[in-house]
């Protein structure tokens, strides 16, 4: 094992069960000590149980690794993250992982199954990577791992509430890739799939069988290791498949001022939906470089 945590301490929320189980186990054989935070409701949330974080330190204990539990929900991250100091006195790694379901197609979704998928998964990762951030800014140094959902990326039936939240990560990852980069923090999501509690009920044996998460915790384990020098990326992840993802910009059509009517749109809509010669923004500076570049040619301007 090359990529080694020793000396690291790794907090991952939501390490009871599943993917942040698995990751657990992982980062504590790498040397980590891992700070195991889960509040042991069930899948949609609902009630808790403290010995379902105290179960896994005890196997990584078991393994000859070193741990800590935390019970506390992701709501109260800063807690979390306090803890962790106060016991370890850093934070090196930090994986946004809990999450619960309430499915519903959208016309029966009411604001109580809105509003708690809203605060386990988008505020909960937002207050405990805000904690998080402050430690690493000082140290200046940090890895972040978020966890976001394919239904967040291209929408899935019965998870309106969901999917909101999980692309609002993919929001939250971005924004932390450009301001972190300069103080040694990398942020990066990945998009995984694997057998768990939250899937048993929608997906066949065999493919559970073939999506053991340990397949998923390889891509947690090299992202967050300080020779990474990934930033800002969304992956795709499942049954030891691995794949980034990234924006596809069609090469657009530009109307000269006054023109762009209803109807010239149409005419043109080949263009504005054509992929043949699309482009790849990876920032804001890309995309505002486009827009500069086509107004720019428009009236004959040079843009730096
Ligand atoms: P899981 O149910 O096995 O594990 C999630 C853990 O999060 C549970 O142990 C639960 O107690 C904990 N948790 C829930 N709410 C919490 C809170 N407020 N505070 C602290 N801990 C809390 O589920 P799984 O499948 O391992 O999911 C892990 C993450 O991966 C979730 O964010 C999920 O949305 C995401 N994901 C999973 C997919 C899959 O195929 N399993 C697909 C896409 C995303």
């Amino acid at each position: 094992m090359n990529l080694r945590y020793d000396g690291r301490v790794v907090v991952i929320t939501g390490a009871g069960n599943g993917l942040g189980k698995s990751h657990a186990l992982e980062f504590a054989k790498r040397g980590a000590r891992v700070v195991v935070n889960d509040l042991g409701g069930a899948g949609d949330g609902s009630g808790e149980d403290g010995s379902v974080a105290s179960q896994v330190v005890r196997e990584i204990e078991a393994l000859g690794g070193q741990a800590i539990g935390n019970t506390d929900s992701v709501e109260d991250g800063g807690r979390i993250i306090q803890q962790a100091m106060d016991t370890y006195g850093r934070v090196d790694v930090l994986i946004n992982n809990a999450g619960i379901l309430r499915d519903t197609a959208f016309h029966k979704l009411d604001e109580a199954s809105w509003d708690i998928i809203y605060r386990v998964h988008l505020l909960g990762a937002f207050r405990t990577t805000r904690a998080a951030w402050d430690v690493m800014r000082s140290a200046g140094y940090g890895r972040i791992l978020m966890t976001t959902s394919a239904a967040g990326i291209y929408g899935n039936f019965g998870q309106a509430n969901y999917s909101s939240a999980k692309l609002g990560i993919v929001g939250l990852a971005n924004t932390l890739a450009v301001e972190g980069a300069t103080k040694g923090i990398f942020t990066n999501t990945i998009a995984p799939t694997a057998a768990s509690r939250l899937t048993a009920s929608v997906m066949p044996e065999a493919m559970l069988k073939a999506l053991n998460p340990e397949y998923v915790t390889p891509v947690a384990a090299m992202l967050c290791h300080e020779s990474s020098d990934q930033n800002g990326g969304l992956f795709e992840v499942g049954g030891g498949w691995v794949a980034k993802l990234r924006w596809e910009q069609a090469r657009g059509a530009m109307f000269s001022p006054g023109t762009m009517t209803a109807e010239a749109l149409a005419d043109r809509w080949s263009e504005v939906t054509s992929f043949d010669k699309a482009r790849h923004p990876s920032s804001i500076q890309d995309t505002l470089q486009t827009l500069g570049e086509e107004i720019g040619m428009q009236f004959g301007l040079s843009v730096q």
